[in-house]
């Protein structure tokens, strides 16, 4: 068998990975025998497309591969978002240039699993202010969509002795049932039983602005939504309206909202809201090694067999 052709790889990360695991990535593509160019923390869209210019693959994070980035990159033939969601990337453009887009699914499942039960825990017990909180033990958690984070959350709720449901349109009920959740007949009926409720959802046009006043007035008294997904889920003056209407909501939430609603609940309803600074879920060692590994692997093998398991845009 032919070695495999020299290609350059560039792993763009406006969030970096650890060094330790950005390290590991660019040893494996250089093991493989290819160049490895890294831009991370780039100041600007205009810094991701000059580095584009040469490159034959990408690894990137959350980055933003418009159709603009692949105009920018003539010799491109794969994209790998290190990470579950690729909202940022325009498959369809990437398809019509013939670039393949890949992502690592499920490698950083655990981290934002793992955060979401942290961001419960912290606006129970009242951002641990000294006085009497709650706990999750007893309480019913419901799990919208359930896929790889949406089943590592399961595994966590069964620790804490919490009820379970889920709802996802493309899981049977028997798959449900083995990762640990209570089947639901509809969404509606998920929000109706769950104090608590984690939004795994990705960002799509039917699921954007999905989640508002419908669906979080059925919550049971003290109700707290938890969203490790996509800000764009979010109908945000729905969300409003609930906060305004229900001095019992909480919301806690890995992604910020727009700038204005961001300031009207924390000058409103600061005591009962969590957001975290920056975007935490992936934001782990063991994370940032999972994802950047598996996606060094898959250029590695796209290249030297013509591997195409993980293609999004097929
Ligand atoms: C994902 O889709 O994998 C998560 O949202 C993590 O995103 P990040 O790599 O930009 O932190």
């Amino acid at each position: 068998m032919s070695k495999t052709e020299s290609k350059i790889v560039l792993l763009a990360t406006e969030k970096p990975f650890s060094a330790s695991a950005r390290d590991q990535v660019v040893a494996i593509l250089k093991d493989a025998g290819h160049e490895v160019r890294v831009l991370e923390k780039y100041p600007a869209q205009a810094a991701l497309l000059d580095a584009l210019r040469s490159a034959h693959a990408a690894i990137v994070r959350s980055d933003v591969v418009d159709a603009a980035a692949l105009a920018a990159a003539p010799e491109l033939a794969l994209v790998v978002r290190a990470g579950a969601g690729y909202d940022t990337i325009d498959t369809a453009a990437a398809r019509a240039r013939g670039v393949d887009v890949m992502n690592t699914p499920g490698q950083n499942a655990n981290a934002v699993a793992e955060l979401a039960f942290g961001m419960m825990t912290y606006l129970c017990r009242g951002k641990f202010d000294g006085k009497t909180g709650t706990e999750l033990r007893g309480k019913t958690l419901g799990v919208h969509a359930v896929g790889a984070v949406g089943r590592a959350l399961l595994a966590i709720a069964s620790g804490y002795g919490m009820k379970t449901w889920g709802f996802d349109p493309y899981v049977d009920a028997a798959a449900m049932r083995s990762a640990g959740a209570e089947p639901v007949a509809s969404v509606e009926e998920l929000y109706e039983r769950s104090q608590f409720v984690s939004l795994h959802v990705p960002a799509t046009p039917e699921t954007k602005g999905s989640v508002g006043k419908a669906l979080l007035g059925r919550m049971p008294k003290g109700a707290m939504l938890v969203n490790t997904a996509r800000k764009e889920v979010i109908d945000e003056a729905g969300l409003l309206e609930v906060f305004a209407e229900r001095p019992d909501f909480r919301y806690a939430s890995d992604i910020a909202p727009s700038d204005a609603t961001a300031a009207a609940l924390r000058e409103k309803y600061d005591a009962r809201i969590y957001l975290t600074p920056a975007k935490m879920g992936a934001q782990t060692e063991e994370a940032n090694v999972n994802a950047g590994l598996a996606a060094a692997r898959q250029i590695v093998a796209y290249f030297a067999t013509g591997e195409r398991r993980f293609v999004v845009n097929p």
